[in-house]
């Protein structure tokens, strides 16, 4: 009954897209399980590059079922743009794809109430998709289903609920659309998303009690959860390996293999602590080579060295197996390249990372520094060929994570995949 989870392993962004569709080749099925639209996940497709928001990148391959699972917030009109951009790709997902009836719908509402709040001094940088306030309702227990689409008067009672609770909390209420008109487009959507309902819990524990293999996607990263995370500056979902039992509905013992998923350096979206920001040119220099700019909402991404502190943390919360580094290539042609292994606080210095945003933003970052490798490696189809240089940089990252790298990438394409081994590397 295997299945493996792939989780992001710092705020997301780390290249989980890629890895998902490479690894889709070996499993069955794929699953999301937590977060919304506000991911975004790259996929080279026929030498196309598509953004997929809610439909799991496994969709793109031939014969792999989907599944959008209990612990995602969808939006409907979202999803419906998803299955149409797909179509026009000559990928059909319907028949393929699952979605959970116990997805929680967001709505209008919720991206309102998620701008009000943004615009104020508050704001967390989010990705304004509603994904918060979405979260808080199913929490409250005052929230919408996807199943809900198969019963207009319980719809409509739901959305009204839902507005209600809105316009309670908020100043800029006054210009909210009327809860019928609401129901009316959200059922128009529904048409397209009715025949995709499914109890996929079943669907998932079938497929595993017949020995098909199940991946589960996760969206953001380890450092963004709600709880691991840097909070407040988090996203409002478990993004954590954890995250996959509930939001899929599996138990641990289905999980043979969890997967960590990490940039050769670290970006972060939105506000929050990030201690081995790089501000000044070095930082501009790995957004442009890197094209960290958001997938989703267009933001360029803050860029840093790598945190080796904070990927053994992530290492420790997610019980990683093995990690994948990504987007090796960036680092090609430096000079010196560092690697955070640790912090110096007002009380001292610690190896430790503690996701405490205080603590976190008095906290400056200790590096170790490597010379670069200053060859190209984008490019490199076979591991042996990697710059010695490179693969002392990887086995450092790994050796200090207490996580083996089994493989890097070196660029947007499958073949840029290439196996690498810490522990006994004959390469090493
Ligand atoms: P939300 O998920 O839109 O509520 O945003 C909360 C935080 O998570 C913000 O800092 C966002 O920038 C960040 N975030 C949400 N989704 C992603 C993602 O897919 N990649 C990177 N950061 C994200």
């Amino acid at each position: 009954m295997p299945a493996t989870i792939v989780v992001g392993a710092q705020w997301g962004d780390e290249g989980k897209g890629k890895i998902v569709d490479l690894l889709a080749g070996e499993h069955d099925w794929v699953v999301r399980y937590q977060g919304g639209a506000n991911a975004g996940h790259s996929v080279v497709h026929d030498g196309r590059t598509i953004v997929l928001h809610l439909v799991p990148s496994g969709i793109l391959r031939e014969g792999k079922r989907c599944v959008i699972g209990n612990g995602v917030v969808v939006d409907p009109a979202a999803l419906v743009k998803e299955l149409d951009d797909l179509a026009a790709l000559g990928v059909r997902a319907e028949g393929r794809l699952y979605l959970s009836a116990h997805a929680h719908l967001i709505l209008p509402y919720h991206r309102l109430a998620e701008r009000e709040r943004e615009d104020g001094p508050e704001a967390v940088g989010t990705t304004r998709r509603g994904i918060g306030p979405a979260y808080e309702d199913k929490a409250a227990r005052a929230g919408v289903r996807a199943g809900d689409l198969v019963d207009p008067e319980a719809l409509a009672l739901g959305i009204e609920r839902v507005r209600a609770r809105a316009v309670a909390r908020l100043e800029s209420a006054a210009d909210f659309p009327d809860a019928e008109q609401v129901t009316k487009e959200t059922l128009a959507l529904g048409q397209r998303i009715v025949p995709l309902l499914a109890d996929t819990r079943a669907l998932v524990w079938d497929a595993l009690a017949r020995g098909e293999r199940v991946l589960l996607e996760g969206a953001q990263g380890t450092l963004l959860d709600v709880d691991h995370g840097t909070y407040p500056y988090v996203t409002s979902s478990h993004t954590v390996a954890g995250g996959a039992l509930t939001g899929a509905g599996l138990g641990p013992r289905h999980v043979t293999r969890v997967v960590g998923v990490a940039k050769a350096y670290a970006t972060r979206v939105g506000n929050g602590p990030f201690p081995t920001e790089l501000t000044e040119e070095m930082g501009t220099r790995i957004r442009e080579v890197g094209d960290e700019y958001g997938a989703t909402t267009g933001r360029p991404r803050r860029c840093g060295w790598i945190d080796a502190a904070a990927l053994r943390y992530a290492g420790r919360v997610n019980g990683l197996d093995e990690m994948v580094i990504t987007k090796l290539d960036v680092l090609d042609g430096l000079e010196r390249i560092a690697i955070g292994v640790g912090y110096r606080g007002p009380h001292g210095t610690s190896e430790h990372f503690d996701p405490d945003a205080r603590w976190l933003a008095q906290a400056e970052p200790v590096y170790e520094w490597h010379e670069g490798w200053r060859t190209v490696t984008r490019g490199v189809r076979r591991p042996e060929d990697l710059p010695e240089k490179a693969r002392r940089y990887l086995a450092r990252v790994s050796e200090f994570s207490g996580v083996p790298v089994s493989r890097v990438s070196v660029g947007p394409e499958r073949e840029a995949t290439l196996p690498f081994f810490h522990e006994g590397h004959p390469l090493l």
